[in-house]
């Protein structure tokens, strides 16, 4: 993993350029800050703006394979890494102003850090981040429990947006990560 590819990504800064992929639905135009450390741990999100609501933050890996071991060996397939609710502000911000999020959910899906293996040449994954409003007193369908438990692998956002009962996201940030 070369994390230092994440950086560049992660400096783009916001207007209405859009946040997601080119192509990625459902498309958002306000930026979600990932900020990582020094390590693969799992990241601080944050806005340039307070907010007061209640978040789930999803992580999905758009340019993963069905096959981990052999990458070239699968179909190129999404990969849902991560998937966290609660989130509410810190009520701090960084040095640099952005206003923090934080949860102490584990899940649904628990943290799993951007680590994709290496390929020759190399492969550029799009990890995508995307943050919802999460409902008051969210209880996740069972269909969309079960994309997020048995569907890693082929993850579907749509699908899973409207299993669970969510809007479209509100902000959203993607970098890359090469393997
Ligand atoms: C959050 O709440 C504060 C104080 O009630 C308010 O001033 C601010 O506009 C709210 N922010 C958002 C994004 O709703
Ligand atoms: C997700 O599923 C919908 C049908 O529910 C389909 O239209 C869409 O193309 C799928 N997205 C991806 C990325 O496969």
């Amino acid at each position: 993993m070369k994390t230092q590819n994440i950086l560049p990504a992660l400096a783009l800064a916001g207007g209405s350029v859009a946040q997601t992929p080119a192509g990625f639905t459902p498309s958002v135009s306000a930026h979600l800050d990932v900020i990582f450390g020094n390590t693969a741990r799992q990241p601080t999100i944050g806005t340039s703006k307070a907010l007061n609501g209640t978040y789930v933050w999803m992580m999905i890996d758009l340019d993963a394979s069905t096959n981990f071991a052999n990458p070239k060996a699968g179909q190129q397939a999404t990969y849902l890494h991560t998937v966290l609710r609660d989130f509410k502000s810190s009520g701090k911000t960084t040095d640099s102003g952005v206003y923090t999020l934080t949860t102490t959910a584990t899940g649904p899906v628990s943290w799993f850090g951007p680590a994709p293996p290496a390929e020759n040449p190399p492969h550029p994954h799009r990890y995508t981040n995307l943050l919802w409003e999460q409902p008051a007193n969210w209880a996740i369908p069972q269909a969309a429990s079960t994309m997020l438990q048995s569907k890693r692998s082929g993850f579907n956002v749509t699908d899973f947006q409207k299993a669970a009962g969510l809007s479209d996201p509100v902000f959203a940030n993607y970098f890359n990560v090469t393997g």
